[in-house]
């Protein structure tokens, strides 16, 4: 499949990293097109596990070229300590790693700004953000006047952008924060950003045209999705949500690479649910239940190390991303976890204000009044751990398997028993 896109299908976390490290090997390149730091994918590999926020994951084999396109927003500083650290460890971030000249760079007051708005925040319930300054540099992006592109860093042209940004933002922070604002000097800024300008001018290049190349040659390209298609600012659960389209829809606006030229889409959803932050999550199980999942799962923040909300699987949300981002098969991730369970619950439809719907709603207000029809499964209580074939998997495990891919409406194509590459049973 040339051109394949990895995207999770509920609110992030679903262990992407884990099947794009698989499917690398497969793969000329590897795109990471949109988010920024806010994601944490890990990888194992050799025996290691390792961490990444920004850097594609197929940047564990030497031969695949990695992407960061466009639509992704970079925080040097982050960036430069993730190259630092897996050279550190003996990885090897050379050529292989290109970094757009378009992608928008987060400065000190894309941070303040999280901060800042965050706590002020929306209907009494806070977006909870990663506090990584993803959101305000996205809205500077929109707003154009007050933004920075990687490009820009290397411009003459860069010092008076910094200093007319400065004047505006020290303004703005003066007024939302008053004496708890010290003000930002246009030096300093200038000079730490220029001295992260030459640490990355190696790697930065025109990613779009790299890429329109590339696909115009077929090359085999892998889109690494980050967060989840129901973070997707324009698609998911509004304004409870990250910044960029985190749905299989933001492949093309994202790298710069037209729709059309996409051959596969892999939707990774995990055997249950998880949310981090605030908004509606109609199967969350505030309960033993919950906590039972999260202690399994280790279902902690990679990024902030937030206990993560854990509730059943749910169809409803799965299906309708699962169409949006037009998903092929399915990868289900952390079936192990489950194995503890005597049952297990499957969310099959809503009822909102009486009325039976499997169609996800739009408004997050509707979804916040959802109440979770359940069907209830047998569980198979059994160690899965080992398992490396379908015919190796409980029969209650592959029946639960099943009626998930029977409800979203996409076959299951690979299922995750633990996080090992090994550790991955193709189902066809
Ligand atoms: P932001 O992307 O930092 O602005 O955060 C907005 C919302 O998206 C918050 O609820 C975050 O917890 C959530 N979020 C952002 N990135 C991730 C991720 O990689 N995994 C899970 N949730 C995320």
């Amino acid at each position: 499949m040339p051109a394949t896109c990895v995207v999770g299908l509920q609110w992030g976390d679903e262990a992407k990293g884990k099947i794009v490290d698989l499917l690398t090997e497969q793969f000329d390149i590897v795109v990471r097109y949109q988010g920024g730091a806010n994601a944490g994918h890990t990888v194992v590999f050799g025996g290691e596990k390792f961490k990444l926020s920004l850097i594609p994951s197929g940047i564990f084999r030497p031969d695949v070229q990695c992407v960061i396109a466009g639509g992704v927003v970079i925080n040097p500083a982050t960036l430069i300590a993730e190259i630092d650290h897996l050279t550190g460890r003996g990885i090897r971030v050379e050529r292989n790693l290109m970094i757009s000249d378009r992608a928008h760079v987060i400065f000190p007051w894309h941070v303040e700004e999280d901060r800042l708005l965050d706590r002020q925040c929306s209907a009494g319930e806070n977006i909870g953000t990663t506090m990584r300054g993803i959101g305000p540099c996205y809205r500077d992006k929109v707003g154009r006047s007050l933004a920075v592109r990687l490009g820009d860093l290397y411009r003459d042209r860069f010092r008076e952008q910094i200093e007319q940004i400065l004047d505006a933002k020290n303004q703005l922070f003066a007024a939302l924060a008053g004496s708890e604002w010290t003000k930002l000097d246009a030096g300093a800024v200038y000079d730490e950003y220029r001295s992260y300008a030459e640490r990355l001018r190696p790697h930065v290049a025109d990613t779009t045209a790299y890429l329109l190349s590339a696909v115009e040659a077929d090359d085999r390209i892998l889109f690494e999705g980050a967060q989840g298609a129901l973070l997707d600012i324009d698609h998911g659960t509004f304004p409870f949500v990250t910044s960029s389209n985190s749905s299989g829809v933001g492949v093309s606006p994202g790298a710069g690479v037209p729709a059309r030229y996409l051959t596969k889409v892999l939707g990774i959803v995990k055997a249950y649910c998880t949310r981090v932050g605030g908004g509606p999550f109609p199967t969350e199980q505030d309960n033993e239940i919950g906590q039972l999942i999260r202690d399994r799962g280790n279902e902690y923040g990679t990024v902030t190390r937030r206990p993560r909300r854990c509730g059943w699987f749910d169809a409803v949300a799965a299906r309708y991303t699962a169409r949006l981002s037009g998903a092929d098969s399915l990868a289900v991730m952390l079936l192990d976890v489950l194995s503890t369970f005597p049952e297990l619950k499957i969310c099959t439809a809503y009822e909102i204000d009486g009325r039976r719907t499997t169609d996800f709603p739009s408004h997050v207000d509707d979804l916040r009044r959802a109440v979770p029809l359940y069907e209830t499964m047998p569980g198979w209580q059994a160690e899965i751990t080992g398992a490396r074939s379908p015919g190796e998997l409980p029969q209650a495990a592959r029946e639960y398997l099943a009626r998930i891919a029977q409800l979203v409406g996409r076959p299951v194509e690979l299922v995750s028993v633990g996080p090992d590459r090994q550790q991955t049973i193709r189902m066809a």
